[in-house]
């Protein structure tokens, strides 16, 4: 059977950037987000280089889209080994102005759709003789708390969590769970988040989605547990992990202060 790199979110963004990367690599892809002429223009693309590319236009948002999803992949004969659990979503502002819908859809999106969708892959893969790889969007902002950003970074430290726990479980399987922790990159990401004012003054410290894929798709393949693409990233990190709490939150506060 075709092995194949589910990614989710591949219509943008750091998941665009991560199918191209995938595609050089001469792996099956399958696209998935809901904006089907997005994804059919960068399947065309990514057709020349060879491999079979699918796609199925979804929203991650609709009850049972997993299922719905998984069901479609086998529907086609086709079999995941790689899944990039990367469509995610949050909202900027302080946390009783943002409607609480909004909210709400982020925890569904960045993390009750993501852990279905790992649960769907192991339950596919576990124990078979293929190498698997299952790679999770976190962020940096799983590190500390933000402040105008508090459920979407709770909604990254849940993942960063998840991936690090499963991923012990997995350890002696042919399963290898990967956190992927970008910093902010450039993607359409900020725009719905109502955060472009903040970081179109300040695009120098954005990473290109393209390097960020590069260093997460290298990452994964190596079975790295946690990446955190460039070193300003990685010292972020680590310093909100040294500093006490309440400092590492007035930090992020101060950053995302608009
Ligand atoms: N950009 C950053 O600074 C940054 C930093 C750290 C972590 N991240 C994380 O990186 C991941 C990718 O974000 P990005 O920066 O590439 O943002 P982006 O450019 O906005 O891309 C988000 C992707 O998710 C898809 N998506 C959103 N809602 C969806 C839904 N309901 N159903 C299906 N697909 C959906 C979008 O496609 P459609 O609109 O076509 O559905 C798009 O392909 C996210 O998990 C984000 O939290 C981003």
């Amino acid at each position: 059977m075709n092995h194949y790199t589910l990614i989710t979110g591949a219509s943008k963004g750091i998941g665009k950037a991560i199918a191209r990367e995938v595609a050089e690599r001469k792996h099956n892809l399958i696209l998935v987000a809901r904006s089907k002429n997005l994804l059919n223009e960068l399947a065309t693309e990514l057709s020349e280089t060879g491999i079979d590319v699918q796609t199925i236009a979804i929203d991650l948002l609709n009850a049972n889209s997993h299922t719905e999803l998984f069901s479609e992949v086998e529907k086609r004969g086709l079999s995941v080994n790689f899944l990039v659990n990367n469509a995610g979503r949050g909202a900027y502002g302080k946390f009783y102005k943002v409607p609480l819908e909004d909210h709400l859809m982020t925890m569904q999106l960045n993390n009750e759709v993501m852990v279905r969708m790992a649960y769907e892959f192991i339950a596919r893969n576990k124990g078979k003789e293929h190498r698997c790889y299952l790679l999770n969007t976190a962020s940096t902002a799983s590190y500390q708390p933000v402040p105008k950003m508090s459920v979407y970074a709770a909604s990254k430290a849940f993942m960063l969590f998840f991936s690090q726990g499963i991923r012990f479980e997995l350890r002696k399987s042919n399963i290898s769970v990967s956190a992927l922790c970008p910093g902010p990159t450039e993607s359409q990401f900020f725009e719905p988040a109502k955060m472009d004012k903040i970081w179109n003054d300040n695009k120098k410290y954005l990473m290109s989605a393209e390097s960020v894929a590069r260093i997460a798709v290298n990452g994964t393949l190596k079975r790295k547990a946690v990446i955190i693409p460039g070193l300003f990233n990685k010292l972020g990190a680590v310093g909100a992990k040294l500093a006490p709490q309440n400092l590492a939150t007035a930090m992020s506060g101060m950053l995302f202060k608009g």
